[in-house]
């Protein structure tokens, strides 16, 4: 990684994530406000040729990691075509997806090298995830999952948590990865613009982990090294195929290993999730500007941690949120 992907914290960030699409097929209350979000008018949105073009400045300064996320990336008409250009560059890809158009793209996914597929799926149940999404999807998603899985993919679920929700499932989701070579994460569920955040509706790390620990019992529950730059802390049930990990942005954030960088649909990069001090690439890039310059700006500014909430007051205080945009417009 050269210096433009370097923090003032020494963080060198060589993982890009890119949103590729503002709208989605699921309507998840916690990702979307109620009323929706204000679309962005399409001749602001990144084009494929804009988007190859201010990859590509990020690949030649460390970037070998791209994720591609949304809204819901497969539904971006020229998916394909992307992850065809993407493909050209010396970067692992990986896309999240909530799986319910996974099985047409196989093919894409197998011919480009995107092994890396992380779903999101907060229930196991069709009536609750009837209501959580507002789409009658739970069959595609099920099916495209387990479809992903036995076609060899390195499939991870993300289940967000929330209280008196789905916390109740948080033991047959480990249950999930008894036979299956599949991770799934359960993810503290995080403050954004127009999602009710509030404390209460809070499951952390610490009572999920007590969950698995009361079920399964302390000594059959193992913990599996931290990766480098990890989103999750994982875990295994002795003798299960699968791992599953828990992603604590709130009650134990993990900054300090931060390697991530966010490009949104719209051409802005964030330099955390959650921060909104946003700086326009796009406008830069159909001006002829230097992008270089305006990256590492960018990260000059990064926070410590959390865009500077680091502390849970912080977090919780609703002022600090609601000018952040709505998680749907940013891509996790
Ligand atoms: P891997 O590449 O498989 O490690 O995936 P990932 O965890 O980087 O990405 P994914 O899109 O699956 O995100 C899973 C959850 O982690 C989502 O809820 C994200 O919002 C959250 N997440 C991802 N990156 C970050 C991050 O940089 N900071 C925080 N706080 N949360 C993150
Ligand atoms: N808190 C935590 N995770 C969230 N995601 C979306 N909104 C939130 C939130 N408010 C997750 C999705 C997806 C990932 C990219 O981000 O479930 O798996
Ligand atoms: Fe990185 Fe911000 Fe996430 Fe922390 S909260 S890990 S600094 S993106």
């Amino acid at each position: 990684t050269t210096k433009i992907l370097t923090d003032n914290f020494k963080r060198q960030h060589n993982y890009l994530r890119i949103s590729l699409i503002e709208k989605c097929n699921l309507r998840c209350a916690y990702c979307m406000p109620a009323d929706g979000v204000p679309l962005t008018p399409k001749n602001q949105l990144m084009q494929a040729d804009e988007l190859l073009e201010i990859a590509k400045v990020f690949v030649n300064n460390g970037v070998d990691k791209i994720r591609l996320t949304g809204g819901e990336p497969l539904v971006r008409k020229d998916f394909s075509d992307i992850l065809k250009r993407l493909s050209a560059l010396p970067v692992k890809l990986s896309v999240t997806t909530n799986a319910v158009l996974a099985d047409r793209y196989i093919e894409d996914f197998r011919r480009y090298g995107l092994n890396d597929i992380n779903v999101s799926l907060d229930t196991l149940l069709p009536e609750k995830f009837k209501m959580i999404t507002r789409r009658d999807q739970f069959k595609k998603a099920w099916k495209n999952i387990h479809l992903l899985i036995r076609e060899g993919f390195n499939v991870k679920i993300n289940a967000v948590l929330m209280k008196d929700f789905n916390e109740d499932e948080i033991t047959d989701f480990i249950l999930f990865t008894r036979n299956l070579p599949v991770t799934v994460r359960f993810i503290e569920f995080m403050p954004f613009d127009g999602n009710r955040w509030n404390r209460s509706k809070l499951v952390t790390e610490e009572e999920i982990l007590g969950k698995a620990e009361e079920f399964f019992g302390n000594e059959h529950v193992e913990k599996l090294v931290d990766e480098k730059n990890f989103t999750s802390r994982n875990y295994r049930i002795k003798g299960f195929e699968g791992r599953f990990g828990i992603i604590s942005s709130v009650s134990n954030p993990f900054c300090d290993g931060c390697n991530r960088i966010r490009l949104t649909a719209n051409g802005k990069i964030k330099n955390c999730l959650f921060s909104n001090h946003e700086t326009d690439l796009l406008s830069a890039l159909r001006e002829g500007e230097n992008l270089e310059e305006l990256i590492a700006n960018s990260l000059n500014k990064k926070k410590a941690v959390r865009a500077g909430m680091n502390s849970f007051e912080k977090l919780n205080d609703p002022e600090r949120h609601t000018n952040n945009r709505s998680m749907i417009t940013i891509g996790g």
